[in-house]
Order: structure tokens, then C-alpha cells, then sequence
């Protein structure tokens, strides 16, 4: 049986396109379509009649065109010279594709989605006679200065030993490397298929936090390395910056950056914004740990639809290096979309919203790629995905953030209303939530023994507090007693000084988990002292008198992450101020 298959066009629907003769093809083989071998997928096939989804603008594809299929499934190239690349759906570089085609969207242009020409320099780390498997690392390149990219023996390898391995050389990623003793050569780079999950040896329990420098995530719904979170919200609350936030500051080694564009521009901002920021920790650029997926509005939806598994398998393979890789897609609800219009095309049956009824299996088959794992060479390897949803008009009633909600544990409900006030990030405490933090309250525990009761009281004050201002509507703070007007105090004092962390705030952006703790323990410090005081009979006017309270708000900004025994400091001095007051309202 031939390994190739030629079928010709029958149908063409958008980017939905029927073929025949098509008999010996498998599902979810790539096609090459047409004179310029624009690519496409089978998903599905009835009696040598295949339905294709085409990933490139196919406006001059037309009726008769040959379709070949080599029998492989739509595959990424997995090797050096993925670092700092930006993508589209299907792998192609768009900067490469913009320089030959001036429009980089230019249908059948071709480019290697990793440079075929260019010399890495190889170094071995295994020798002539070592046992190697799949997974096992046997050589090293520092693709970037800030990873060092290691060569795996290919997942689908037979294990063997290593009959010839190179020396310190410089090698393209089509040159060998070693040879196996049952005939195996071994490239730096390999493909792999986007739909299939790479193999890993085990999966582990979460046990410590992704920290992202963002006190309400860290603190109060932080998310596990391997963890997942969705981050919901309506137009302009916040859903982008908070990704882009995390692709800088969170403690990840590698980011992949899925962009489907909310608005026109917005993809264009990613690209231009992306390639100039600063990795906060190492001061290069932050695209030598970064890889961009990028759906422009006008690239066919069938691309974004697979964009994300695109992502997520590039991520899988630095896992398999032993990285922790974080996903920020942004947003899926567009991705949806696009799943919903493909599923339109094929006249599917749908389900809510028009959406397909496995509109759920999809996210679920996302999500569940994430986690911590062993690796083939016993390393830890973690994959944490955070997606954006936009439900429409901010509703989280609708399918895609319900059905999202099924295959996350870590819910980051961004409210309008904060957002209207300015309130940044505008996650909210009340309808937020992080089901992690059992798994990783030891972290918690290590950086301070008594956070997470200070935490727990934190949280019960900011509980109150949307009581109270329900009862302050309808009566005013005036008929409240003391206690409970310090309770609205402390809760405003949370929110402005703790909570609100803006992004343009150069000393407040980032908040070492240290900072976190010691921040919210002056703030909890300042609430006890006030509570025992009151309890003397002070009146809160005259605690209010102390001047303590701007300036608690303020120390976010005014203490950097490496002066924070200043915070320490202001614990003594909210005492002494006390121990003051008491003096002259002893009974
Ligand atoms: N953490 C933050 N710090 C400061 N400003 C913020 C923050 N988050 C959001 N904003 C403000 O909100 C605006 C809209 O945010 P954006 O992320 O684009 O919203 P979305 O992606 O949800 O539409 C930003 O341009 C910025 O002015
Ligand atoms: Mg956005």
C-alpha cells in the first residue's frame, strides 16, 4: 500500500472542504490541498469521502484541486529555535513569513517553523554504550540565554544503546547527533502530534504554588504549579493585563503565550508589546523563555481551533526537560468561537448556543494536559494553563465559562464593578475561589507559620464587610457600634492596600511571597490592636487620629520586595502607637 493518498476537491464551504478517493487516509491526517499545498485536517471520513478543515486562507481553492495526504497527523516541530518564535495556528513563524511574503498571511507560503539552516552548538551529555529510551536526555543546547535546551531521545524511539554520539559540535537540527544500536539516528529536533499528549512517567500530586507576584492570586486563589485557572470577565476588566502580568512575573521557566485577539488590534499590540518586554528577573528580553501563538481576526478559524493544542504540545515538551511551563491563552471564548463556526459548517447538530455538544470534551481534553509529572528521566516537569474567558456581556451563566468551570481548580472572577472603580486587579474575593490551597499550604507555611490563620481572618473580615454594606445602604454608618465600623475600616484597608496591586506601579507590580505575608500581617496587626482598643472603651476616632491607616495603605508602594523588614519594623510601631493610646484611656 502506498504511503501516499490523492484525492481530489468536491466541495468547498469556507474553510470546510469535502475531497474523495480518499479511502486509505486516517482520520486527523494532514492534507495538502491544491497547486500552492495549503494544509488542512480529516476530521472526518465516510467511505473514502473525507471532510477537511483547511488552516490557510483558501479563497482560490477550488473544485477538482488534488488533495495528497501522506497518512501523518497535523505535527509540530519540537527543537531548538522555538524560543523567542512567534507563531501561528499551525506553527508557521509568522516573522519569517512576513519578510518573504510582506503579508505574512499569504496563502501556501511556506517556512520551516524551525530554522533548518542555522548551527546550535551540541553537547553531549550521554556516551557511546549508555541504555537510552524515550525521554532520555542525551545532549544539551543553550538555545537562548536563559534556557539551555535539552536533546531527548524522541518519544515514539525503541530504547537502545547509544552506538555513536557527537562530540561538542555545532549541528542544524536535521543533522545527527547519535545513533542507536538498533538503528535509530537521533536529530535535535523531532515532530509530534498536536492531539496526541506526550508521554510522561507519572502523574504527581501538586505541592507547591505557581507564585505570580499578584497578592490576591498568591494569597488569597493561588493556583499550583501544574494547576489550572480560568480568569472570566467582560470587556475590558482586566483578563489581558492580568495574563500578561503572569507571563512576566510568574516563577515558571518557560511561557507559551496563545493570543486570540478579543479585539481587531489587540493581537497586533501582543506582538509589538511582547518582543520588548523585560524578564523582570534576568533583565533580558523576556522572549528568550517565550513562545507566541498568535490568531490574528482575519486567519481562518480552523487555525485558531487548533491553536491551543498547538500551544499546549509545545509546552509538553519542555516539560519533558524538567521545566515548569505556564499557558496563558487569552481568550478562549474566541477559540470557542471558532469551534462553534466549524461546527456551523459541518451542519452539526447544536447544542447550547449554537455551540457543538462536545464543546465540553474539547475543554476538558485542554485542561487535563496540565499538571506535574515525572519525567521519563525522573524530573519534575509541570504545565499550569490559565485561560481567559469573555463571556458576552460579562455573564458567566454562558456555556464556555460553565463548562470551563467543570476542568479548572482555580477561579479568578473578574467584576465589572471593581473595574468601574478602578479596583485592579479587579478579581473578586467573593466570587473567586482556589481549591489548591491544601495542596500547597506547606509552601505557605514555610514562608510564615501564622499566615494562613491571618489569612482565614483576612478573608472572614472582607466576608463581613459585604454584609455590613448592606445594612450601612439602607441606614448609614452612622447607627453602626464601633466594632463594626472598624470591621468596614480594616475591610477598605485590604482592599486599597493589599488587593488593589496596579501593573504600572513599579515597586508594587511584583510582591515577593514575603512581601505578601508581611504586608497583610501589618494590616491584620493594625486590626487586633484595634479591636482590643476598642474593647477599652477608645473610641475609633481617636485610633483613626493615629495616622496609621494612609499610611498602611501606602507601604505596598512605599516598601520594595528587599526592604521588607521595614514592614517587621511597622508591626513594633502600630504596637508602640497603641501601647500609647491605652496609656490614656487606662480605666
Ligand atoms: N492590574 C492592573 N493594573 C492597572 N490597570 C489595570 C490592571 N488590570 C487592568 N487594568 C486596566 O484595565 C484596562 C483593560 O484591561 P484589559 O486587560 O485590556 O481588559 P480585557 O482583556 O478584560 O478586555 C487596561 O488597559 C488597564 O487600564
Ligand atoms: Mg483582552
Amino acid at each position: 500500500m502506498s504511503d501516499v493518498v490523492k484525492g481530489i476537491v468536491v466541495d468547498i464551504d469556507g474553510p470546510i472542504v469535502k475531497a474523495i478517493n480518499m479511502n486509505t487516509a486516517g482520520m486527523l491526517d494532514v492534507v495538502y490541498v491544491g497547486e500552492k499545498s495549503l494544509v488542512g485536517e480529516i476530521i472526518k471520513l465516510d467511505r473514502g469521502k473525507a471532510t477537511i478543515q483547511i488552516y490557510e486562507e483558501n479563497s482560490m481553492m477550488g473544485i477538482g484541486d488534488e488533495v495528497v495526504s501522506h497518512k501523518r497527523p497535523l505535527s509540530v516541530l519540537l527543537g531548538p529555535g522555538l524560543l523567542e518564535g512567534i507563531y501561528d495556528g499551525i506553527q508557521r513563524p509568522l516573522m519569517e513569513l512576513s519578510r518573504t511574503g510582506g503579508n505574512f498571511l499569504l496563502p501556501g507560503v511556506k517556512a520551516d517553523p524551525i530554522s533548518f539552516d542555522k548551527k546550535w552548538k551540541f553537547v553531549p551529555i550521554a556516551k557511546k554504550g549508555d541504555l537510552v529510551s524515550a525521554g532520555t536526555k542525551i545532549g544539551y543546547v543553550d538555545e537562548t540565554a536563559l534556557v539551555r535546551h535539552f536533546i531527548m531521545i524522541p518519544p515514539d524511539t525503541k530504547s537502545g544503546k547509544i552506538d555513536y554520539i557527537s562530540g561538542e559540535e555545532d549541528k542544524t537540527v536535521l543533522e545527527t547527533v547519535a545513533k542507536l544500536d538498533n538503528g535509530a539516528e537521533i536529530k535535535m529536533a523531532h515532530y509530534w502530534s498536536v492531539r496526541k499528549p506526550r508521554p510522561y512517567k507519572e502523574r504527581l500530586s501538586m505541592n507547591r504554588p505557581l507564585i505570580t507576584g499578584q497578592r490576591v492570586i498568591d494569597m488569597f486563589f493561588p493556583i499550583a504549579r501544574g494547576g489550572t485557572a480560568a480568569i472570566p470577565g467582560g470587556f475590558g476588566t482586566g483578563k489581558t493585563m492580568t495574563q500578561h502580568a503572569l507571563a512576566k512575573w510568574s516563577d515558571a521557566d518557560i511561557i507559551v503565550y496563545i493570543g486570540c485577539g478579543e479585539r481587531g488590534n489587540e493581537m497586533t499590540d501582543v506582538l509589538n508589546e511582547f518582543p520588548h518586554l523585560i524578564d523582570p528577573k534576568s533583565k533580558q528580553p523576556l522572549m528568550k523563555r517565550t513562545i507566541l501563538i498568535a490568531n490574528t481576526s482575519n486567519m481562518p478559524v480552523a487555525a485558531r481551533e487548533v491553536s491551543i493544542y498547538t500551544g499546549v504540545t509545545i509546552a509538553e515538551y519542555f516539560r519533558d526537560m524538567g521545566y515548569n511551563v505556564a499557558i496563558m491563552a487569552d481568550s478562549t471564548s474566541r477559540w470557542a468561537e471558532a469551534l462553534r463556526e466549524l461546527s456551523g459548517r459541518l451542519e452539526e447538530m447544536p447544542a447550547e448556543e449554537g455551540f457543538p455538544a462536545y464543546l465540553p470534551t474539547r475543554l476538558a481534553e485542554f485542561y487535563e494536559r496540565a499538571g506535574l509529572i515525572r519525567t521519563a528521566n525522573d524530573e519534575e516537569g509541570s504545565i499550569s494553563i490559565i485561560g481567559a474567558v469573555s463571556p458576552p456581556g460579562g455573564d458567566f451563566s454562558e456555556p464556555v465559562t460553565q463548562h470551563t468551570k467543570r476542568f479548572i481548580r482555580c477561579f479568578w472572577a473578574l467584576d465589572k464593578s471593581l473595574a468601574n472603580a478602578r479596583h485592579y486587579p479587579s478579581i473578586s474575593w467573593l466570587d473567586s475561589y482556589s481549591e489548591y490551597n491544601d495542596e500547597i499550604k506547606e509552601y505557605w507555611n514555610g514562608v510564615d507559620a501564622d499566615i494562613l490563620n491571618v489569612r482565614a481572618e483576612a478573608m472572614t473580615i472582607l466576608k463581613r464587610e459585604e454584609r455590613l454594606a448592606q445594612i450601612v445602604k439602607l441606614v448609614g454608618p452612622d447607627s453602626l457600634p464601633d466594632s463594626q465600623r472598624l470591621i468596614l475600616l480594616v475591610a477598605d484597608l485590604l482592599k486599597k492596600g493589599y488587593l488593589q496591586q496596579s501593573a504600572f506601579d513599579e515597586v508594587d507590580m511584583y510582591s515577593t511571597p514575603k512581601k505578601q505575608s508581611l504586608l497583610l500581617k501589618v494590616i491584620m496587626n493594625f486590626y487586633w490592636s484595634s479591636e482590643n482598643t476598642l474593647k477599652l472603651g477608645t473610641p475609633l476616632i481617636k485610633i483613626r487620629e493615629l495616622g496609621l491607616v494612609d499610611e498602611i495603605a501606602k507601604l505596598k508602594s512605599t516598601v520594595s520586595n528587599d526592604n521588607t523588614e521595614e514592614l517587621e519594623n511597622y508591626i513594633f510601631k502600630i504596637k508602640d502607637k497603641f501601647d500609647e493610646l491605652m496609656k490614656f484611656y487606662k480605666v
